[in-house]
């Protein structure tokens, strides 16, 4: 694995059409396009890396995983009548469906079905609390108590995410915002704001796995149902174009990283911040795209 891995670092990992990094959080706005790092956690407890695996990045909505588990575990199937289970074919950010839907986003991993989602674990407690209680869950899964918030990259989202802010006064219009739209923008943007290196991402995600020995933080049933919308939904308007390439379950995050899956073998990471028109990692897609060809764990 560690060759196969290094190979695909010697194949992308210099390419010279990297996609575009993002600009609309002027904190990741900052970020060097020429990082790319991938790590592998297979089942039997080993974990394999190359390039800049061990450098942080934002995690972004890769973190929509980890609080939809949160949102499930606070409320159970109660969720589903606040948020749909059906890919949107629109950008993360759109506004269109909202309206002609009534206030109930097509998913849980677009922006304005996370912001239902980070509305549910938030409650009725404070921010403070529910960010702190992601935080444990995304400990627990990488087995790593250094992981953290970067402030600065929140602070940066809260002062410009007009957007986001639009999505969820819309969504309260409808009465599918219950805490103060402050509230939900500030826990939201904070959870966006993880920070984690592929490493810890590619543990953080072998609760989704489904081995002996992986962290057990959601039931089964749960965990396939989630596997479900990853692969319909977890890269958007691209979640198509991922599931062709890749047939895996996976979550993008506009920082450049996604997390995918190969159940029962499996948990990757990958970071390179240029984006590909979809907001997903242009050469994240292409790694995790080449390690399927050449081991075969595409679930189809
Ligand atoms: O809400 C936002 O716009 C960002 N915090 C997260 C968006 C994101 O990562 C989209 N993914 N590709």
């Amino acid at each position: 694995m560690k060759d196969l891995l290094d190979q695909i670092h010697t194949a992308l990992g210099g390419s010279p059409d990297r996609g575009n990094v993002a600009t609309y959080i002027p904190e990741l706005a900052k970020v060097d396009p020429g990082h790319f790092g991938i790590a592998v956690a297979t089942v039997d407890g080993q974990v394999f890396t190359a390039g800049h695996a061990d450098v942080l990045f934002s995690i972004q909505s890769v973190s929509k995983v980890f609080a939809l588990a949160l949102a499930l575990g606070k409320v159970g199937d109660a969720l589903w009548k606040r948020v749909g289970r059906e890919p949107s074919g629109l950008s993360f950010n759109s506004l269109l469906l909202l309206e002609r839907e009534n206030g109930i986003p097509r998913n849980p991993f677009i922006n304005a079905g996370a912001l239902v989602a980070t509305d549910t674990y938030l409650g009725e407690s404070s921010p403070r609390e529910a960010l702190g209680q992601l935080l444990r869950f995304i400990r627990s899964a990488a087995d790593d108590d250094t992981i953290h918030i970067n402030d600065e990259v929140a602070a940066s989202e809260v002062a410009t995410c007009h957007r986001n802010r639009a999505l969820a006064h819309y969504l309260a219009s409808f009465g599918n915002l219950h805490a103060e739209v402050e509230k939900v923008i500030g826990t939201y943007s904070h959870q966006c704001a993880v920070e984690m290196n592929c490493r810890q991402l590619a543990l953080a995600g072998r609760f989704l796995i489904n081995g002996p020995g992986m962290p057990r933080l959601i039931s089964s049933e749960r965990r396939r149902r989630m596997a479900a919308l990853m692969m319909t939904c977890g890269h958007y308007d691209g979640s198509g174009d991922f599931a062709f390439r890749a047939g895996l379950p996976g979550k993008s995050g506009v920082g450049g990283g996604i997390l995918a899956f190969a159940p029962g073998r499996a948990s990757i990471a990958v970071w390179s911040p240029g984006l590909n028109e979809y907001g997903n990692s242009k050469l994240g897609t292409e790694a995790i795209e080449l390690l399927v060809r050449e081991t075969g764990w595409s679930v189809f």
